[in-house]
């Protein structure tokens, strides 16, 4: 896969990707990373951004500079997504949509906003929550690790992505590991049977429990088997 990142500021994610699986997929040519700034499409002077027309506070992202980098990156294949607050929420779905596209070009804007004509020249607009950042690398960045870690081979357990919160569209389970007890606080004993039957439904149960008390709206839309569906009875017959 390919994933190119529009931004004037591409030292922002140097470290991000000599770390773990953004390193690991980099490596095993899993994925190639490109950046393209805008700086280098500017006319002289290097300018990319401006005074807003109608005046106010702030600077507008100009748009021949980025629509520029965003076309030298998209080339034939690239499918453009612009970060921004006021794009479409973000989700483990849209990861794993992206983890099977080719050529996906991230846009990262910077000031008040890019000029609205930039909207011409991308598929789509992704907002990673609803909070302002200072400009799209941090959401750039977010999106990235998202989506490079669900390509085969870049998290070293593959078992351990597909049991991730989310992925099943429900949060994950508990996890402990040494010592057995920790300040007073025990592991619960199921952990330590060595029973895996019994270990995987507990781990099924108390993601749903979780679930239930943490995030009530994921299991309206998860899709939920009839063991599932058996242990929710018993947790809301336990919690009553
Ligand atoms: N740029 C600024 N804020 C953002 C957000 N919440 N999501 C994506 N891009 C952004």
């Amino acid at each position: 896969m390919r994933i190119d990142i529009v931004t004037i500021f591409p030292e922002f994610f140097e470290k991000a990707l000599e770390i773990g699986p953004l390193k690991r997929a980099r490596e095993k040519g899993l994925v190639e990373i490109r950046f393209f700034n805008p700086r280098d499409f500017a006319d002289n002077p290097r300018e990319v951004d401006d005074y807003p027309f109608g005046g106010g506070p702030g600077m507008v992202m100009k748009p021949e500079p980025l629509v520029r980098a965003i076309e030298a990156a998209r080339g034939e294949s690239g499918k453009v997504v612009l970060l921004s607050p006021a794009g479409e929420r973000f989700t483990q779905k849209w990861a794993e949509t992206f983890a099977h596209w080719p050529h996906l070009v991230l846009v990262c804007g910077r000031y008040k906003d890019v000029d609205d004509r930039v909207r011409a020249f991308v598929d789509m607009e992704l907002s990673i929550g609803d909070y302002v950042l200072s400009g799209g690398e941090p959401a750039a960045l977010v999106v990235l690790d998202a989506v490079v870690r669900l390509l085969p081979g870049a998290v070293g357990d593959r078992d351990s992505v597909t049991t991730d919160s989310f992925s099943r569209g429900i949060l994950d389970a508990p996890y402990y590991t040494r010592p057995r007890e920790f300040r007073g606080l025990k592991v619960p004993e199921v952990l330590l049977s060595g029973d895996h039957e019994r270990i995987r439904l507990w781990r099924k149960k108390e993601a749903l429990r979780r679930t239930l008390k943490r995030r009530p709206d994921l299991l309206e839309k998860a899709e939920l088997d009839e063991e599932a569906r058996k242990l929710l009875e018993e947790i809301r017959r336990e919690e009553a």
